[in-house]
């Protein structure tokens, strides 16, 4: 770790993360999640602050510390998410949205808690898509200048290779940059590591190495200082 060691690049910048798994409520009780832990965005927090950045941190159901001198918004659901990070983007220098906010979410929350039919039959869920908050703030751009750095989880399939569906995902949401997991052998979550490349919107290839959280943390920052417009 750079710790205390580490350069003020970001000194004078505010930056935004987001972090964690939103909730989308079927009922008071009931919801629809994922397996996000929330270590990437904390890490990427944490690294932010420690080179100076002024850190709002947006954080969906993380069960992890709140990293020293950064400001957390708590947030569950994506539409909650959503309002947080356009409401701290307005004046933000970089957005970087390590968050898996739900693609879908329920078309109605029961306000009373769903209860079992006594003829056995379960209910049938419907669901409409949440909206892309990455696509969202990428194409409104607040600020001239900041640098807006996007996720992907891509496994590969028949429609692309992980790299070409990072690309033309990169292309679809309009960020500066995308960071691209190989999730093939689903072994990111909740893990300590993480394996990566760096796309950027200007054509940039960034392999980053097995290696720690944190350690990605830095690379996308020192991608964000090249560009950032201050
Ligand atoms: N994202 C977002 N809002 C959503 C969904 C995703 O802001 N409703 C952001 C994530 O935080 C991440 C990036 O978009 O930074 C890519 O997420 P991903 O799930 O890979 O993209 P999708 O467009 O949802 O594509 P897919 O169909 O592959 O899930
Ligand atoms: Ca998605």
């Amino acid at each position: 770790a750079r710790g205390s060691a580490a350069p003020q690049d970001l000194a004078g910048l505010e930056v935004v993360v987001s972090a964690g798994g939103t909730r989308e409520y079927l009922d008071p009780v009931r919801f629809l999640g994922n397996r996000s832990s929330g270590l990437q965005g904390y890490a990427l927090a944490r690294a932010a602050a420690s080179r100076g950045a002024r850190v709002t941190l947006v954080s969906a159901n993380v069960s992890l510390p709140d990293p020293a001198g950064v400001a957390v918004v708590r947030v569950e659901t994506t539409e909650q998410l959503r309002e947080a990070v356009v409401a701290a983007t307005a004046t933000a220098d970089a957005v970087v949205m390590a968050a898996a906010p739900a693609d879908f979410r329920p078309t109605s929350v029961s306000t009373a808690k769903i209860k079992k039919a006594s003829d056995g039959s379960a209910p049938a869920i419907e669901l409409v898509q949440n909206p892309d908050v990455l696509a969202e703030i990428s194409h409104e751009r607040a600020r001239e200048g900041a640098v807006i750095v996007g996720f992907a989880a891509e496994t590969g399939d028949d429609s692309g290779t992980v790299l070409e569906l990072g690309r033309a995902k990169l292309a679809r949401k309009g960020c500066d940059l995308l960071v691209v997991n190989d999730v093939s052998g689903g072994a990111v979550f909740g893990s300590a590591d993480n394996e990566a490349v760096v796309l950027g919107a200007d054509g940039a290839v960034v392999e980053v190495p097995h290696g720690s959280k944190s350690a990605l943390a830095h690379v996308i920052w020192d991608e964000v200082v090249r560009r950032v417009v201050r």
